[in-house]
């Protein structure tokens, strides 16, 4: 139970609503439930007898059918109590097959989809748990993984996956199944990535993989690149601020070897140079802050590119029959590679005969494996649900992309590509700088924490830049945070302000185009004529603002394009020493989960 425990702690960030374990012991399945943080579920099992055994599994849960409660955590049992189900996604179907089983007799103790699997699984049942558990996946509509365990063959795990993340851990003499590796990684780097709709029983010495027919199925070994030590918090209180720290590396490795012989070289992208000429038009689809990734890119993409380039929310994207087909290029981006709505588009795209390209930061994951080509952000493990670290690489790696674009293209030299890359490199450096100089905008986060909003202001890049900043707020302080296009402040927003209010702003360069530069000059003088609390971040050595801040915060003097690399960090500090002052755990946040695997 102890591995089962600490397998849970790592994966919390994935859904803390609820947890549970069971383990098969010598009398049979036992099991326990908590609603709550897994630290209710620790407290229920502590100084516990009974749950001693050398097979056994556990869920955190993120809520879709049925409150966060006792009952409704899983994992589920058939009436027998003889099969534990555990599950991630959704049966679509499951109302339908819970009607079946209600006319058979059975009773149901929960109000979840997956209790309806327990029992599917366990009326299938006659001697062959993975054939059972086959037997059931044919049947059930939606996305899933399933973890199941029978009392009668207690050295057997068996798992299912459909459009749902699951990987196998192999180590001496021990076996693990977990959403993540981060599950195991203490026990070992050594995994098996799942393809979709298959099944795999382990056993105490090896697996064994089939599709959802039976047929022998391949599965992809792999060997983690990153150890123990990068899923932990490392003296930090919080793995947000962990990843934060972090994010110069995260640069400097995303961006690590893919420079070669004066060319950008994306070596796991799968696309040609003739393929990249082909393209005429360019989609970003992501969800949250990797949609806000995209909306920096789009700047970068266009202007080295002269390509079009439009950045739709992956929820809406599949909605409204977007334009596609052969020649253009759907750039899907996504930390985890499963959240559920980026997934979708990509699939819609690919029906359209569009090509994809993957930036993810999690190892053959879903949407990778589902798109025609995939540069992987090298940002680390991150377990914060607030994204961070992920974030700037993802810029990095879309940055890359454009680049690699426009060398394909030729509406860049070689010699104006390599510049540019060269910037890039400087970025891990300008971001360790801004880490250093962060004391302040922490002592102002203390002094925003009884505020009621905060507005955030921003032009061209920083435009996305100070949408991140009001994303990261909500989502950490649960405070009311808006995020602007500065221009638009006089068709609206304006009316917001009051006297004290907060207001962030993003400044541009004064180096860089002086127009941008001095109408947001103009729109901080129009907020605080009105009484804003003005906030100001700027480029150092940037005079022109300081009468217009009542707070400044330097950052860096870097090219245009990639100030949001130096300008996001001070935001997400102060977001979380907010969060913190109000005191809220930064690294779960209400009602949120790391991987939205559900649409
Ligand atoms: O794993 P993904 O990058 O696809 O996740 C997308 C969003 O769910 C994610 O960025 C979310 O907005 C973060 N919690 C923001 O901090």
């Amino acid at each position: 139970m102890t591995v089962v425990l600490d397998g849970l702690r790592r994966l919390e960030y994935r859904g803390y609503d609820s947890a549970g374990v069971a383990v098969i012991t010598g009398n049979g399945l036992a099991v326990e439930r908590k609603a709550g943080r897994l630290a209710n579920l620790e407290a229920e099992l502590a100084g516990r007898d009974g749950f001693v055994g050398t097979a056994g599994m556990g869920h955190t849960r993120w809520a879709t059918h049925g409150a966060p409660i006792d009952r409704n955590s899983h994992p589920h049992r058939d009436v027998t109590g003889k099969v534990a189900v555990v599950h991630n996604g959704i049966i679509e179907n499951f109302h339908a097959l819970r009607l079946e089983l209600e006319a058979e007799g059975v009773e149901f103790t929960s109000d979840t989809d997956t209790e309806t699997a327990a029992h599917l699984i366990a009326r299938s049942y006659a001697g062959d748990l993975p054939a059972a558990v086959r037997e059931v996946c044919r049947r059930l509509e939606g996305a899933f993984t399933l973890v199941v365990t029978h009392a009668d063959q207690p050295d057997m795990v068996v798992a299912a996956r459909r459009s749902s993340p699951l990987v196998v851990g192999i180590g001496e003499g021990e076996m693990f199944l977990a959403s993540d590796v981060s599950a195991f990684i203490e026990h070992t780097r050594e995994a098996v990535e799942l393809g979709q709709d298959q099944v795999v029983a382990i056993t105490r010495d090896g697996y064994d993989v089939t599709g959802f027919a039976g047929e022998p199925a391949p599965a992809k070994h792999f060997r983690v690149n990153w150890d123990l030590s990068a899923a932990e918090k490392g003296g930090h209180d919080y793995f947000m601020l962990k990843e934060i720290e972090e994010q110069p590396e995260a640069l400097a490795n995303t961006l690590r070897g893919h420079f070669v012989d004066g060319r950008i070289v994306l070596d796991e992208q799968r696309m040609a140079d003739q393929d990249l000429r082909e393209v005429d038009k360019v989609f970003v689809v992501a969800c949250g802050t990797a949609y806000h990734s995209g909306l920096v890119a789009k700047y970068a993409i266009e202007h080295w590119t002269r390509l079009p380039v439009e950045v739709e929310l992956a929820s809406e994207f599949r909605y409204r029959d977007p334009v596609l087909d052969r020649d253009t290029l759907v750039v899907a981006i996504s930390q985890s590679g499963e959240t559920a709505d980026t997934l979708e588009a990509v699939r819609h795209a690919r029906g359209q005969k569009a090509r994809v390209l993957a930036i993810c930061n999690t190892n053959g994951a879903q949407i990778p494996r589902e798109s025609d080509a995939v540069l992987y952000t090298h940002a680390g493990p991150e377990v914060g649900v607030a994204a961070t670290k992920t974030f700037l690489a993802q810029i990095a790696a879309n940055y890359m992309v454009g680049l690699a674009l426009a060398q394909a293209r030729g509406t860049k030299y070689n010699d104006e590509v390599a510049r540019e890359f060269r910037e890039l490199e400087r970025m891990p450096s300008a971001v360790s700088q801004v880490l250093r100089t962060v004391g302040r905008v922490r002592a102002l986060g203390r002094q925003l924490a009884d505020s009621k909003a905060v507005l955030f202001l921003g032009r061209h890049v920083g435009y996305p830049v100070a949408l991140e900043g009001a994303l990261k707020l909500k989502e950490l302080a649960y405070m009311h945070a808006e995020g602007f296009a500065a221009g638009e402040l006089k068709h609206g927003p304006i009316a917001l302000i009051e006297p004290d209010l907060p207001v962030v702003v993003v400044m541009p360069s004064p180096k860089g185009r002086a127009v941008l530069h001095a109408k947001l000059v103009s729109n901080i003088s129009e907020i605080q004529a009105r009484g804003a609390r003005t906030i100001v971040i700027a480029e150092e050595g940037d005079e022109t603002v300081l009468p217009f801040a009542d707070e400044l915060i330097e950052v860096p003097q870097v090219p245009t394009l990639l100030q949001p690399l130096v300008s996001t960090v001070p935001l997400q500090v102060l977001a979380a020493e907010i969060a913190c002052a109000r005191g809220y755990d930064v690294d779960k946040p209400r009602n949120l989960a790391k991987s939205v695997t559900v649409e």
